[in-house]
C-alpha cells in the first residue's frame, strides 16, 4: 500500500494498517507457454499475509475504516474476505464479523477467521444471503461492510494490476481471472485503465473471466439461485459487481465465460505437478487459459497472465483426497530406498 500510495485514495492522516501485502510474484510457466503456444505469466497471489488477493483490498478498506474512526467491521464470505478481514482487523484492533455459507468454506479460511478472533455465524444459505445480511446491518447498524461493494477494496485491489505492468515494462495481451462477486476483475481493469490514462501503456489487455459452471450468472444472464461447485470461493450466483465485470470484458475485447468442475480440477492438479499450489477457484484461470487455447482463440506468442487468487493450503483436503495414504516404514534405510525406488 504504501508503495502505491500516490495512486490510491490515501492522504497523510490515513493511518497505513498494513501486513506488508502484495509484492506476488508473476512466475513464468515453462509448460503451459509450450502447451499453448502463448508466454503464460502466473500472478501468484498466495504469498499474501492470509494467502490471497483480498489482502490488498482489505489494508485499505481497515485502513479507512480506522480513519473514519469505525469500531466495528462485517464482511459475507466464501471464506477468503473473512480470513483477510479477520487479520487486518485484529492488526487495528477492530472487532471482525464475518458470515460464510453453512458447510461451505474451506477448513483453512475458517481457521483464519477464528484464530484471529473473528465472531463467525453461518447463514443456511449461499453467499449471496450472507452478503444480503450484512448490506442490511451496514444500513441498520454502525458497522463498516468491508465486502468489495466497499470501493476501498476495488482501489486497493487494483494494484495488482500496476504490479504486473511494472514487472512486465508493459500491458500483457490478455488477462485471465476467475470471476465470483466480480470485485477482482472490476479492480484490475480499473488499474490497467488508470495506467493508461497516466500514459504507462498505450492499451489494457483483452480481459477473460471465468466463473465455475455450476455458478455461472454472468454468463447466463440470470442470477443463480442455488450456486453450485467444488470451487466454493466463487459458489456466487448474484455477484455485486455484475455491472463493472461486464463492462470490463466488453471495454478489453474479451469475455465472461464459465469452466467445469472438471476441467477447474484438472488445472489444479496440472499446476501443482509444476510447483505452485493453489485453491480450486485459482485453478479456474488455467482452466480457462487451456479452453482458450483449445478454441484456437490464443494468439501464438501472446502474453498472458493468469491471475492464482489463493493458496492451496487453505483446502487441503483436496490434495489429500486425491493422493493414496503414505506408507509407513520403519527405521530402515535399505527398506526406505526400496519404497522411494532409488536404485544402488
Ligand atoms: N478466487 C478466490 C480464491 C476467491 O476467494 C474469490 C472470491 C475469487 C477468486 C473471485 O473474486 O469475488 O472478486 O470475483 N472470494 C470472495 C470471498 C467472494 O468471500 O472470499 P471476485
Amino acid at each position: 500500500m504504501e508503495e502505491y500510495r500516490d495512486r490510491l485514495p490515501m492522504s497523510e492522516a490515513t493511518p497505513v494498517v498494513t501486513l506488508r501485502e502484495g509484492g506476488t510474484p508473476l512466475i513464468f510457466s515453462e509448460r503451459l507457454s509450450e502447451r499453448t503456444g502463448a508466454e503464460v505469466w502466473l500472478k501468484y497471489e498466495g504469498t499474501n499475509p492470509t494467502g490471497s488477493f483480498k489482502d490488498r483490498g482489505m489494508s485499505l478498506a481497515i485502513s479507512k475504516a480506522v480513519e473514519e474512526g469505525a469500531r466495528a467491521v462485517i464482511c459475507a464470505s466464501t471464506g477468503n474476505t473473512s480470513a483477510s478481514a479477520a487479520a487486518y482487523a485484529a492488526k487495528a484492533a477492530l472487532t471482525c464479523g464475518v458470515i460464510v455459507p453453512r458447510g461451505k468454506t474451506a477448513s483453512g479460511k475458517l481457521a483464519q477467521a477464528l484464530v484471529h478472533g473473528a465472531t463467525v455465524l453461518q447463514v443456511d444459505g449461499s453467499f449471496d444471503a450472507a452478503l444480503r445480511i450484512c448490506r442490511s446491518l451496514h444500513e441498520r447498524y454502525p458497522v463498516e461492510l468491508v465486502n468489495s461493494v466497499n470501493p476501498y477494496r476495488i482501489e486497493g485491489q487494483k494494484t495488482g494490476a500496476f504490479e504486473v505492468v511494472d514487472f512486465l515494462g508493459r500491458a500483457p495481451d490478455v488477462h485471465v481471472m476467475p470471476v465470483g462477486n466480480a470485485g477482482n476483475i472490476t479492480a484490475y481493469w480499473q488499474g490497467y485503465q488508470e495506467e493508461v490514462a497516466a500514459g504507462r501503456i498505450r492499451r489494457g489487455p483483452v480481459m477473460r473471466g471465468y466463473q465455475a459452471a455450476g455458478a455461472a450468472p454472468i454468463v447466463r444472464g440470470e442470477v443463480v439461485a442455488e450456486p453450485s461447485t467444488i470451487a466454493t470461493a466463487i459458489r456466487i450466483g448474484h455477484p455485486a459487481s455484475w455491472q463493472p465485470a461486464l463492462a470490463a470484458a466488453r471495454d478489453s475485447g474479451g469475455s465472461i465465460r464459465s469452466v467445469t468442475d472438471r476441467q477447474i480440477l484438472q488445472a489444479y492438479r496440472r499446476l501443482a505437478r509444476e510447483g505452485v499450489f493453489v485453491e480450486m477457484a485459482s485453478a479456474a484461470s488455467i482452466a480457462g487459459l487451456l479452453d482458450l487455447s483449445d478454441a484456437g482463440e490464443l494468439a501464438k506468442g501472446a502474453r498472458v497472465v493468469c491471475v492464482l487468487t489463493g493458496h492451496g493450503l487453505k483446502e487441503p483436503d483436496w490434495a489429500i483426497s486425491g493422493a493414496s495414504q503414505p506408507p509407513i516404514i520403519r527405521d530402515d534405510t535399505a527398506v526406505a530406498a526400496q519404497m522411494l525406488g532409488i536404485e544402488p
